[in-house]
């Protein structure tokens, strides 16, 4: 039987997964699947509870799961400067250990919410992309360290990649085109950095052996304008851990919502889903956050490690439909729609797919 293992966090993380998992609960019954599902701790409740945001049963759980479920780590509790033991330490412990390097991040705009949007809707309609963020490398996971020189605090963090390391992210790129629009853009920052110059000619190398894919490369400050300026322009992103990390957060806006954006995480082999946002501390516990991020998490969930291409849909299909109803959570409500929050938007969506 398939074993998903649940890690919920902190915050609004624990709100959303909770959701999400009864919009799986619902769609294994009516496609008649099973799995078992098993929680465990990670980032500051997992502090909390053992000092350790990434602790040893966890570490278990997830070794012996098929698939994982994260919500969101972090919160003002345990953000100090000072803090030694971080929750974001078990996130990023939780990708390395599970060897997760590819990170995809799709973005579309959704029709029924490009009036909340604060672009024009001539900009955003047709927006569909795929951000393929690296996420094991890069300043995540380099040297990095704090000192006192002449009397004075330094600290420094560095990107490092190796050939190799880049040459897999950029053929899931590759491969991932392959079964969309076969157009890629690489991201880099290759007019300053050694670390994207080497990226730069890795994914030069690798694109002769995918004679159907058009390639670009754009820097990194000018991809962020072009998101802005034409974001229609894209099919697939790839990029380093951090030039990844920031712009998903800025193209989520041209979805609707950084509420709206789910991921998945692959690797060696157990795959993680997690929605793109965070723990959100400013609207935690009070039933405000919006859940679809993670229920489309779980979609992706269902598509890649359940094999359950139908149910996929269904899910994705069911979170159209109460959109078109007018269900919108506060992040995505415009004057005219339903405003509900994170319980009730999932009820409906239960419903539909029930
Ligand atoms: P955040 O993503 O938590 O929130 C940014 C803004 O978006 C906030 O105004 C928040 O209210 C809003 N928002 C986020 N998700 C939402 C949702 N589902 N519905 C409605 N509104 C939503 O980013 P932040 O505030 O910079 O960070 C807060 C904490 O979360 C920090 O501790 C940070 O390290 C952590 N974080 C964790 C993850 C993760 O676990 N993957 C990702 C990002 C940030
Ligand atoms: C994300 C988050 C994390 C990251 C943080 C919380 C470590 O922002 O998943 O996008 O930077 O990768
Ligand atoms: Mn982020």
């Amino acid at each position: 039987m398939f074993k998903l293992a649940v890690v919920p966090g902190d915050g609004i993380g624990q709100e959303v997964t909770a959701q999400a998992l009864k919009v799986l609960d619902a769609i294994s019954k009516k496609y008649n699947f099973a799995y078992t599902a098993q929680t465990g701790l990670i980032g500051g409740s997992a502090i909390d509870e053992t000092g350790d945001p990434f602790p040893q049963e966890t570490q278990d759980l997830v070794a012996q799961s098929d698939a994982v479920l994260l919500g969101a780590v972090g919160g003002l509790k345990w953000d100090g400067p000072e803090m030694k033991v971080r929750p974001e330490q078990g996130l990023l412990g939780i990708r390395q250990y599970l060897k997760l390097y590819a990170n995809l991040r799709p973005v579309k705009c959704w029709p029924q919410l490009i009036e909340q949007s604060p672009f024009k809707k001539e900009r955003i309609a047709g927006v569909d992309l795929l951000i393929v963020r690296e996420l094991t490398g890069g300043a995540y996971f380099g040297a990095r360290g704090t000192k006192v020189v002449d009397g004075i605090s330094k600290a420094y963090d560095t990107i490092e990649y190796s050939a190799e390391e880049i040459r897999r992210i950029v053929n899931v790129a590759f491969d991932l085109a392959q079964q969309r629009d076969k157009k890629v853009t690489s991201v880099d920052k290759a007019n300053i950095l050694d670390s994207s110059r080497l990226w730069r000619k890795v994914v030069l190398e690798e694109v002769v052996k995918h004679p159907e894919i058009t390639l670009n490369h754009l820097y990194v400050d000018n991809c962020a304008m072009q998101l802005c300026l034409n974001p229609a322009q894209f099919d697939v992103i790839v990029t380093e851990n951090t030039f990844g990390d920031i712009l998903s957060d800025q193209a989520s806006v041209l979805g609707g919502s950084l509420g709206m954006l789910p991921s998945a995480s692959i690797g060696a082999g157990t795959a993680l889903y997690e929605p793109v946002h965070g723990s959100a501390p400013d609207i935690a516990g009070q039933d405000k956050a919006n859940p679809l991020a993670a229920i489309l998490s779980v979609a992706m969930l269902l598509r890649i490690s359940f094999q359950q291409p139908q149910a996929a849909l269904a899910v994705e299909k069911a979170v159209e439909t109460i959109l078109n109803q007018g269900l919108r959570t506060a992040d995505i409500w415009t004057p005219g729609n339903i405003r509900v929050g994170t319980a009730e938007m999932t009820e409906a969506i239960i419903k539909e797919i029930s």
